[in-house]
């Protein structure tokens, strides 16, 4: 059997791959937002099989494999799959390769996806695997840096990236310096309660590529230091002891006040999402906004995630743009949604 396209980590995604990922990505636009319609998936079928919660990562995979005319079957909860009855993840992956033509996979499990994967049929794309890994947010994450950072006239080499957080669990986190790490001269800062640290992988990782690494548990150090700052939310769902979530962060919040003493008037803000937004949460506060505050990166961000899934399922499922393009048509219907910003050029 000839190998199959997984996505399992952001490892089996070299740069060639995500150039031409982020040139489809760019004139996926259209479609992504109404204004084009393609057929060209026309028939296939996505099965989305998300055993923990989600709320954007399964409705941006649908809606992608939706915007290119596909459709897509939904599954969420393992406690409503049979792997809740005992079922092997084996023989799920043998039935579920059956019914569907790609499967978008979440599991509690690090390293479950790709035990998924090897007894599956059919591609399988990581849709986060425990504290392990989450490769497509980390394309949407660069993605959304390399276009923020164009706006500017700016270039990623020599830019200073604060992870502000679960530095220990968050595997957006993991992903993405995986996939920073392979470009030149970039600034790490590490910000993150006792702890709650990096994985001693992800350091080697950093230093063994030649960039600078500093960690501080100083929050005001780290927003005053980044041109880009990725915060995240503390995993209370991986601990398994919830005493220690409880003790974990200490005082990590960002807030409005705080971006605004201390953050570089360009820097921009990012977050995987979701984020804590209940009273005295340890993440970025809530009532900060692109509205509030334009260096608020986190909405473009989510958004990107429909044209960067587009390009990977293409990728995936051996599609050009070109037949993206013969199959489409201008949208006959209304369209209600404020136009995006402009799609980053020259990525
Ligand atoms: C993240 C995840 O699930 O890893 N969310 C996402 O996919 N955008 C981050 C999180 O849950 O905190």
């Amino acid at each position: 059997m000839s190998k199959l396209p997984h996505v399992l980590s952001i490892e089996g995604i070299d740069n060639t791959a995500i150039s031409s990922l982020f040139a489809m990505a760019d004139a996926l636009h259209p479609y992504a937002l109404g204004a084009r319609v393609s057929n060209v998936l026309q028939g296939a079928v996505l099965i989305n099989l998300f055993l923990e919660a989600s709320t954007r990562t399964r409705i941006s995979f649908g809606t992608a494999f939706n915007r290119l005319g596909g459709s897509v079957r939904d599954t969420t909860g393992f406690q409503f799959s049979s792997l809740a009855k005992g079922e092997t993840i084996e023989d799920t992956a043998r039935v579920i390769s059956g019914y569907g033509d790609v499967v978008v996979l979440r599991h509690p499990k690090q390293g479950e996806v790709a035990n998924y994967a090897a007894h599956s049929l059919v591609p399988v794309i990581n849709a986060g695997d425990g504290s392990g890994e989450h490769p497509t947010q980390s394309l949407l994450d660069l993605y959304t840096i390399r276009q923020q950072l164009a706006q500017q006239g700016k270039e990623l080499s020599a830019q200073t990236v604060a992870f502000i957080g679960d530095l220990r669990f968050g595997r957006t986190v993991h992903s993405l310096i995986r996939l920073l790490a392979r470009y030149s001269n970039i600034r790490f800062v590490l910000c993150s309660p006792q702890g709650l640290s990096l994985p001693p992988e992800y350091s080697v990782l950093i230093r063994k590529a030649g960039h600078t690494l500093l960690e501080t548990e100083n929050i005001a150090d780290a927003l005053a230091a980044a041109d880009i700052i990725y915060a995240t939310r503390v995993q209370q769902e991986r601990f398994a002891d919830q005493g220690e979530y409880l003790l974990a962060p200490g005082s990590f919040r960002i807030s409005k006040a705080m971006i605004e003493r201390f953050c570089k008037q360009e820097a921009i803000i990012l977050h995987p999402l979701p984020r804590d937004g209940r009273e005295g949460a340890n993440d970025l506060d809530a009532s900060v906004t692109d509205t509030s505050d334009p260096r608020v990166a986190v909405f473009r961000q989510a958004d990107n995630g429909i044209v960067t899934r587009m390009a990977v399922f293409l990728h995936v499922m051996g599609v050009s743009l070109e037949q993206v393009e013969a199959e489409s048509r201008s949208s006959p219907w209304q369209n209600h949604r404020p136009p995006a910003g402009k799609p980053a050029s020259g990525l």
